[in-house]
């Protein structure tokens, strides 16, 4: 039987569940690409994985007048990762030295897992597991991806080892392969990740931090 790819798939319990969003305008182009890669890594694993393109939300994506209630289609995809997402991969190429429009405002509307409920005061992604891909074909990979991290990081995500992944189109395929782990890795680590923090559910926020 044909294996599903990733943009066919809904999530099913108990398997770690692992959603990829791809903030390339291209479907089916570098960042895409790796980011498929590291999903195949992640299913290999055992973990399920689900691939969203950004751009199939280009429309809404962009309405960031009232950020704390997004757009129905952003919102429904917003609940759905609250809801079914153990992980979560970031990809995006750079542009202009930096993440791209589509995942700038991807990250924005992340706000609403803050501001959802009344006299919360934390982000419901504490605790779910990101990792970061970012593609360039000269520079800017490493910043890119560290820009990512900071608001991630910030909303209480876990990053695991070795998972801030870039890759540089220009690059000698030699040194490419030579100084960092493969796209497949990122998904085998941040399954493991996953499976090994599963059983957590308070990170003790409540006792350090006063409600706000
Ligand atoms: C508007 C724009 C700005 C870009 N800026 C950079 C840049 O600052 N540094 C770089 O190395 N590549 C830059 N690129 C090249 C893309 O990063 C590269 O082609 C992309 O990662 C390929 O992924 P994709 O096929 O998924 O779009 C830029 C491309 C576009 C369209």
């Amino acid at each position: 039987m044909r294996r599903r790819t990733a943009e066919e798939v809904n999530f099913k319990k108990p398997a770690i569940t692992v959603c990829g969003i791809n903030g390339s305008p291209q479907k089916t182009g570098l960042c895409s690409r790796l980011l498929k890669r590291v999903l195949d890594g992640s299913q290999e694993y055992g973990a399920q994985a689900r691939l969203i393109h950004l751009i199939d939300h280009e429309d809404t994506l962009f309405r960031l007048s009232h950020i704390k209630t997004p757009p129905k289609t952003i919102r429904t995809l917003l609940d759905q990762i609250r809801a079914d997402a153990d992980c979560l991969v970031l990809a995006t190429p750079v542009h202009w030295f930096g993440m791209s429009t589509l995942m700038k405002c991807f990250i924005d509307h992340l706000s609403y897992l803050e501001y959802d409920k009344p006299g919360s005061n934390r982000f419901e992604l504490e605790g779910k597991v990101v990792s970061f891909v970012a593609t360039a074909d000269e520079d800017g990979g490493l910043k890119t991806v560290l820009d990512m991290v900071g608001p991630l990081s910030h909303m209480g995500a876990i990053i695991p080892p070795y998972a801030t992944y870039f890759h540089n189109r220009q690059m000698a395929k030699k040194s490419e392969d030579e100084w960092m782990n493969d796209p497949e890795f990122v998904g085998r680590v941040t399954v493991q990740v996953a499976e090994s923090i599963k059983d957590i559910s308070d990170w003790g926020r409540s006792r350090t931090r006063p409600r706000r």
